[in-house]
Protein backbone atom coordinates (compact mmCIF):
# COMPACT_ATOMS: atom_id res chain seq x y z
CA UNK A 1 0.00 0.00 0.00
CA UNK A 2 1.49 3.40 -0.97
CA UNK A 3 0.50 6.47 0.88
CA UNK A 4 -3.40 6.62 0.30
CA UNK A 5 -6.16 6.90 2.93
CA UNK A 6 -6.31 4.08 5.23
CA UNK A 7 -9.31 3.03 6.83
CA UNK A 8 -9.20 3.01 10.53
CA UNK A 9 -9.72 -0.70 10.89
CA UNK A 10 -6.28 -1.24 8.33
CA UNK A 11 -3.82 0.68 10.69
CA UNK A 12 -4.79 -1.51 13.21
CA UNK A 13 -4.37 -4.22 11.31
CA UNK A 14 -1.24 -2.86 9.83
CA UNK A 15 0.15 -1.81 13.61
CA UNK A 16 -1.24 -5.14 14.75
CA UNK A 17 0.81 -7.15 12.33
CA UNK A 18 3.95 -5.92 13.44
CA UNK A 19 3.46 -6.11 17.01
CA UNK A 20 4.60 -9.41 17.03
CA UNK A 21 8.49 -8.38 16.29
CA UNK A 22 10.70 -9.05 19.14
CA UNK A 23 12.91 -7.32 20.51
CA UNK A 24 16.61 -6.91 18.65
CA UNK A 25 19.50 -8.29 20.44
CA UNK A 26 22.60 -5.49 20.42
CA UNK A 27 25.83 -6.52 20.81
CA UNK A 28 29.61 -4.99 20.71
CA UNK A 29 29.88 -5.25 17.44
CA UNK A 30 31.81 -1.81 17.11
CA UNK A 31 33.94 0.22 19.66
CA UNK A 32 31.00 1.92 20.58
CA UNK A 33 33.75 3.80 22.95
CA UNK A 34 35.15 5.52 20.31
CA UNK A 35 31.86 7.13 19.42
CA UNK A 36 31.31 10.64 20.64
CA UNK A 37 29.49 10.63 24.43
CA UNK A 38 26.88 13.31 22.94
CA UNK A 39 25.64 10.44 20.99
CA UNK A 40 24.47 8.91 24.38
CA UNK A 41 22.88 11.54 25.93
CA UNK A 42 21.00 12.29 22.82
CA UNK A 43 19.44 9.09 22.32
CA UNK A 44 18.65 9.28 25.82
CA UNK A 45 16.67 12.43 25.52
CA UNK A 46 14.89 10.83 22.31
CA UNK A 47 14.61 7.58 24.89
CA UNK A 48 12.29 9.50 27.49
CA UNK A 49 10.45 10.96 24.42
CA UNK A 50 9.52 7.41 23.24
CA UNK A 51 8.31 6.15 26.49
CA UNK A 52 4.98 8.47 27.26
CA UNK A 53 1.33 8.77 25.54
CA UNK A 54 -0.99 6.61 27.99
CA UNK A 55 -3.34 9.32 27.82
CA UNK A 56 -3.54 9.62 24.45
CA UNK A 57 -5.10 5.91 24.16
CA UNK A 58 -7.85 6.27 26.70
CA UNK A 59 -8.53 9.11 24.72
CA UNK A 60 -8.94 7.75 21.56
CA UNK A 61 -11.55 5.39 22.79
CA UNK A 62 -13.79 7.85 24.19
CA UNK A 63 -14.17 11.52 22.56
CA UNK A 64 -16.57 12.43 20.54
CA UNK A 65 -14.95 13.62 17.40
CA UNK A 66 -15.82 12.92 14.05
CA UNK A 67 -14.87 10.10 11.47
CA UNK A 68 -13.60 8.29 14.61
CA UNK A 69 -14.38 4.67 15.61
CA UNK A 70 -13.15 2.05 17.86
CA UNK A 71 -10.26 0.85 15.27
CA UNK A 72 -9.24 4.25 15.84
CA UNK A 73 -8.41 3.61 19.42
CA UNK A 74 -7.33 0.24 19.15
CA UNK A 75 -4.38 1.47 16.49
CA UNK A 76 -3.74 3.98 18.68
CA UNK A 77 -3.38 1.68 21.20
CA UNK A 78 -0.59 -0.28 18.96
CA UNK A 79 0.57 2.81 18.02
CA UNK A 80 1.68 3.41 21.51
CA UNK A 81 3.16 0.31 22.23
CA UNK A 82 5.11 0.61 18.83
CA UNK A 83 6.68 3.61 20.69
CA UNK A 84 7.66 1.92 23.93
CA UNK A 85 9.57 -1.02 21.81
CA UNK A 86 11.09 2.18 20.62
CA UNK A 87 12.35 3.37 23.98
CA UNK A 88 13.42 -0.07 24.49
CA UNK A 89 15.68 -0.24 21.49
CA UNK A 90 17.16 3.20 22.47
CA UNK A 91 17.89 2.17 26.05
CA UNK A 92 19.58 -1.23 24.81
CA UNK A 93 21.61 1.69 22.40
CA UNK A 94 22.59 4.77 24.99
CA UNK A 95 23.62 1.15 27.18
CA UNK A 96 25.55 0.13 24.42
CA UNK A 97 27.34 3.51 24.06
CA UNK A 98 28.60 3.44 27.89
CA UNK A 99 25.80 6.37 28.48
CA UNK A 100 23.13 6.87 30.90
CA UNK A 101 19.37 6.56 31.22
CA UNK A 102 17.59 9.87 32.35
CA UNK A 103 14.51 10.31 34.28
CA UNK A 104 14.02 14.08 33.15
CA UNK A 105 14.85 16.39 30.63
CA UNK A 106 13.78 20.17 29.57
CA UNK A 107 12.34 19.36 25.76
CA UNK A 108 10.84 16.08 27.35
CA UNK A 109 8.85 18.39 29.75
CA UNK A 110 7.90 20.72 26.37
CA UNK A 111 6.80 18.22 23.78
CA UNK A 112 4.37 16.48 26.94
CA UNK A 113 2.96 20.28 27.88
CA UNK A 114 2.47 20.92 24.46
CA UNK A 115 0.62 17.36 24.62
CA UNK A 116 -1.95 18.35 27.61
CA UNK A 117 -2.57 21.88 25.99
CA UNK A 118 -5.88 20.47 24.47
CA UNK A 119 -7.64 18.19 23.51
CA UNK A 120 -6.95 15.01 21.29
CA UNK A 121 -6.31 16.79 17.95
CA UNK A 122 -3.77 18.97 19.09
CA UNK A 123 -1.81 15.92 21.07
CA UNK A 124 -1.86 14.42 17.49
CA UNK A 125 -0.49 17.42 16.29
CA UNK A 126 2.15 17.57 18.61
CA UNK A 127 2.92 13.58 17.56
CA UNK A 128 3.01 14.52 13.74
CA UNK A 129 5.75 16.95 14.74
CA UNK A 130 7.45 14.34 17.09
CA UNK A 131 7.43 11.79 14.14
CA UNK A 132 9.01 15.14 11.53
CA UNK A 133 11.83 15.00 14.17
CA UNK A 134 12.08 11.50 15.20
CA UNK A 135 12.19 10.24 11.11
CA UNK A 136 14.73 13.02 10.45
CA UNK A 137 17.32 13.02 13.32
CA UNK A 138 17.40 9.30 13.99
CA UNK A 139 17.97 9.21 9.73
CA UNK A 140 20.88 11.46 9.88
CA UNK A 141 22.00 10.24 13.07
CA UNK A 142 22.45 7.12 11.52
CA UNK A 143 24.07 7.80 8.27
CA UNK A 144 26.84 9.43 10.52
CA UNK A 145 27.74 6.05 11.79
CA UNK A 146 29.98 3.19 10.56
CA UNK A 147 28.11 0.22 9.52
CA UNK A 148 27.06 -1.63 12.70
CA UNK A 149 24.06 -3.03 14.66
CA UNK A 150 23.02 0.21 16.42
CA UNK A 151 22.72 2.22 12.74
CA UNK A 152 20.64 -0.76 11.77
CA UNK A 153 18.40 -0.30 14.79
CA UNK A 154 18.18 3.21 13.85
CA UNK A 155 17.02 2.77 10.32
CA UNK A 156 14.48 0.30 11.58
CA UNK A 157 12.80 3.06 13.44
CA UNK A 158 13.20 5.78 10.77
CA UNK A 159 10.76 3.01 8.73
CA UNK A 160 8.43 2.55 11.77
CA UNK A 161 8.39 6.55 12.38
CA UNK A 162 7.51 6.86 8.68
CA UNK A 163 4.29 5.12 8.96
CA UNK A 164 3.50 6.88 12.06
CA UNK A 165 3.78 9.99 10.14
CA UNK A 166 0.92 8.78 7.71
CA UNK A 167 -0.95 7.61 10.48
CA UNK A 168 -1.48 10.62 12.12
CA UNK A 169 -1.73 12.39 8.92
CA UNK A 170 -4.46 10.53 8.18
CA UNK A 171 -6.49 11.35 11.56
CA UNK A 172 -5.74 15.32 11.15
CA UNK A 173 -7.13 14.97 7.73
CA UNK A 174 -10.24 13.52 8.56
CA UNK A 175 -10.42 16.41 11.46
CA UNK A 176 -9.53 19.32 8.86
CA UNK A 177 -12.72 18.67 6.64
CA UNK A 178 -13.16 22.88 6.46
CA UNK A 179 -11.49 25.53 4.60
CA UNK A 180 -11.44 27.68 7.98
CA UNK A 181 -9.79 24.43 9.80
CA UNK A 182 -7.31 23.35 7.03
CA UNK A 183 -6.00 27.41 7.61
CA UNK A 184 -5.94 26.92 11.37
CA UNK A 185 -4.43 23.54 10.92
CA UNK A 186 -1.08 25.17 8.90
CA UNK A 187 -0.62 28.32 11.24
CA UNK A 188 -0.48 26.01 14.19
CA UNK A 189 1.36 23.27 12.44
CA UNK A 190 4.19 25.64 11.36
CA UNK A 191 3.95 27.24 14.91
CA UNK A 192 4.57 23.40 16.12
CA UNK A 193 7.43 22.60 13.22
CA UNK A 194 9.48 26.12 13.95
CA UNK A 195 9.65 25.91 17.46
CA UNK A 196 10.13 22.10 17.67
CA UNK A 197 13.18 22.54 15.57
CA UNK A 198 14.45 25.46 17.73
CA UNK A 199 14.32 23.39 20.57
CA UNK A 200 15.65 20.37 19.45
CA UNK A 201 18.44 21.97 17.71
CA UNK A 202 19.43 23.80 20.74
CA UNK A 203 19.23 20.48 23.44
CA UNK A 204 20.86 18.22 20.76
CA UNK A 205 23.89 20.55 19.33
CA UNK A 206 26.46 18.46 20.96
CA UNK A 207 25.84 15.36 19.29
CA UNK A 208 24.81 17.49 15.99
CA UNK A 209 28.34 19.23 16.25
CA UNK A 210 30.38 15.57 17.06
CA UNK A 211 28.52 14.01 14.98
CA UNK A 212 29.62 16.15 11.76
CA UNK A 213 26.01 16.97 10.89
CA UNK A 214 25.31 20.75 9.64
CA UNK A 215 22.61 22.51 10.97
CA UNK A 216 21.57 23.47 7.47
CA UNK A 217 21.10 20.04 6.54
CA UNK A 218 19.10 18.89 9.90
CA UNK A 219 16.72 21.95 9.06
CA UNK A 220 16.33 20.95 5.28
CA UNK A 221 14.87 17.39 6.23
CA UNK A 222 13.16 18.71 8.75
CA UNK A 223 11.59 21.59 6.32
CA UNK A 224 11.13 18.57 3.38
CA UNK A 225 9.07 16.27 6.28
CA UNK A 226 7.01 19.25 7.27
CA UNK A 227 6.21 20.33 4.06
CA UNK A 228 4.67 16.47 3.24
CA UNK A 229 3.10 16.10 6.37
CA UNK A 230 1.49 19.03 5.76
CA UNK A 231 0.53 18.38 2.45
CA UNK A 232 -0.97 14.76 3.05
CA UNK A 233 -3.40 16.67 5.80
CA UNK A 234 -4.56 19.12 3.40
CA UNK A 235 -5.74 15.98 1.24
CA UNK A 236 -3.91 17.38 -1.82
CA UNK A 237 -3.26 14.74 -4.60
CA UNK A 238 0.17 13.12 -4.45
CA UNK A 239 1.05 14.51 -7.83
CA UNK A 240 1.23 17.83 -6.15
CA UNK A 241 4.24 16.39 -3.99
CA UNK A 242 7.38 16.84 -4.97
CA UNK A 243 9.42 13.78 -6.91
CA UNK A 244 11.92 13.94 -3.83
CA UNK A 245 9.36 13.31 -1.34
CA UNK A 246 7.42 10.51 -3.40
CA UNK A 247 7.04 7.41 -2.20
CA UNK A 248 8.84 4.07 -2.61
CA UNK A 249 6.87 0.80 -2.46
CA UNK A 250 6.11 0.96 1.21
CA UNK A 251 6.15 4.85 2.46
CA UNK A 252 7.54 8.33 1.99
CA UNK A 253 11.19 8.72 2.02
CA UNK A 254 13.00 11.36 1.71
CA UNK A 255 16.57 10.47 1.44
FE1 LIG B 1 9.29 6.31 17.96
FE1 LIG C 1 6.62 7.58 16.07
Amino acid sequence: MGIEHRTWQGWEKFFADRSTRALPALRQDLDYSALPKSLARSLAIFQLGESGGGTIVAQSFCNSLHGLNQHYGTAMAYFVEEEHRHANILAMCVRLLGGNLIGNNWTARLFVFARRLIGLRLKVLVLLAAEVVGICYYHLLAVHLPQSRLREQLLEIVEDERSHLYFHCDFLRVQTPTAWRKRLFVWIWRLVMVSASVVVLLDHRRAISDLGIGKRQVLARWKSYSQLAERLVLRNSVRDIPQSLQCDSSFGRCD
